[in-house]
């Protein structure tokens, strides 16, 4: 088999990893890829979606799977499902629960899916009066993409009016924030449970936990994600009960009620407060960093379970005992603004850990940064102490130019 990757972080590498390992796979593209891809299979430059769907057919691809949002909200399954490809993922109106938070909130409230309360506004100057007479804190989000930046804790009303007028008026995410959600502050922990579709019911994996905020004790900006753990120890069984029966099922009656049901990956950000677990948004991908402590640990072979999703064949998923952690370096500066082009030395020192790396190029024989989350160093154990001391015993080795990462992924 030929298979084709779209996206180039640490997930993609993650996914690309676990399918090398499949003597069933002759070749495996990327596009765009990066270092790890790059001598896992070979990286293509496209990103337009009649030029992949062009590639695909050329290159007679029999799998392609897209891990960033961008493609999936922009059609990419359309088009290569039009060409007669076989793809995993959504459509683009089925990716729209991602990629409009306006449509999304609607479809959890009508179909009573258990999330934040929440208005949503298209005119500027009915958010202004509602956020006028507002209890604060408040959620304020930008409905369309923002590269995961347009979601804004308003402490008062003068920083939430600010908020609503650089979203709507001032458009500092273009068409995303011209319609926002804005919603109820929940308190709690967080859990990211990533599902396989199969076009008729969804297969939770183990909940994730995603370390999103820059600075160990979760102080900081909010990132892409600095770490992850699997499985999230403070996830419960009363809390995979109350998330079936509030979230998953009514979640699965809305998109069949609404011919929305799809086989691709589907990720339900959760929010665990004192009363339960609530649904914060939906991603029609799986997630990164997510998925690099996911499919260390998932015993089922991924070619056969995303083949049999495509097929609409039920799958069951089984999960070892062990522990994953990953820990990402990231450039300094990093969600800001950051420099990239430094050499990533040492990586050969790597002993315990399975290195992915996301935003690193390779040029003249060396690996240099090329983005904010450079370095993702993966290890699995039998707790999570065994784990962690392998990253970070790894994470010492490995050396560029302003690096950080957080001294306390896997220390919950
Ligand atoms: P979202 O893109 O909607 O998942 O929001 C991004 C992040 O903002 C989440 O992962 C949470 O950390 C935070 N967040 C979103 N909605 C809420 C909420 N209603 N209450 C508290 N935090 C939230
Ligand atoms: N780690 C969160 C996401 O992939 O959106």
């Amino acid at each position: 088999m030929r298979v084709l990757i779209i996206g180039n972080g640490g997930r993609e590498a993650a996914i690309g990893k676990k399918l090398s390992e499949d003597r069933r796979i002759s070749k495996i593209f990327f596009a765009k890829g990066n270092a790890t891809t790059e001598q896992i299979g070979k990286n293509i430059s496209l990103t337009d979606n009649q030029e992949l769907v062009n590639f695909a057919v050329k290159e007679a691809i029999d799998l392609t799977i897209v891990g960033p949002e961008a493609f999936l909200v922009s059609g990419i399954v359309d088009d290569f499902t039009r060409a007669g490809l076989r793809i995993f993922g959504p459509s683009k109106k089925v990716a729209n629960l991602e990629g409009s938070k306006a449509y999304s909130k609607k479809f959890m409230q009508d179909y009573g899916v258990k999330t934040a309360a929440a208005q949503i506004f298209s005119s500027y100057v009915d958010a202004k009066a509602y956020l006028e007479t507002a209890h604060y804190p408040l959620i304020i989000k930008a409905s369309g993409l923002a590269q995961g930046k347009g979601v804004v804790l308003a402490e008062d009303r003068d920083e939430a009016m600010k908020t609503i007028h650089d979203f709507m008026i001032d458009k500092i995410y273009g068409d995303a924030g011209i319609k926002v959600v804005i919603e109820e502050y929940l308190r709690g922990f967080e859990a990211s449970i990533i599902c396989f579709s199969n076009g008729k019911d969804l297969f939770p994996c183990i909940a994730a936990k995603d370390y999103k905020r820059a600075g160990a004790g979760n102080r900081g900006p909010n990132t892409g994600g600095m770490g992850s753990v699997a499985p999230s120890p403070e996830y419960t069984a009363e809390h995979d009960q109350d998330f079936r029966k509030n979230i998953l099922e009514p979640t699965i009656k809305g998109l069949k009620d609404n011919y929305l049901m799809f086989t691709g990956f589907i990720f339900f950000g959760l929010m665990i407060t004192e009363k339960g677990c609530h649904l914060l948004e939906y991603n029609m991908r799986s997630g990164d960093p997510e998925t690099q402590v996911i499919l260390p640990l998932l015993e089922n072979n991924l070619l056969d379970t995303i083949n049999n999703c495509i097929d609409g064949k039920d799958i069951e998923l089984k999960f070892s005992d062990e522990k994953a952690v990953c820990l990402v370096m990231a450039s300094g500066g990093y969600p800001g603004k950051y420099e990239t082009g430094y050499e990533i030395r040492h990586l050969d020192r790597v002993q315990e850990s399975s290195v992915l790396l996301a935003g690193a190029s390779t040029k003249a024989g060396g690996v240099y940064t090329a983005g904010g989350r450079v370095v993702n160093l993966v290890a699995t154990g039998k707790s999570f102490d065994e784990a962690r001391n392998k990253v970070y015993n790894d994470a010492k080795a490995i050396q560029f130019d302003y690096a950080f990462y957080r001294e306390d992924i896997g220390k919950f």
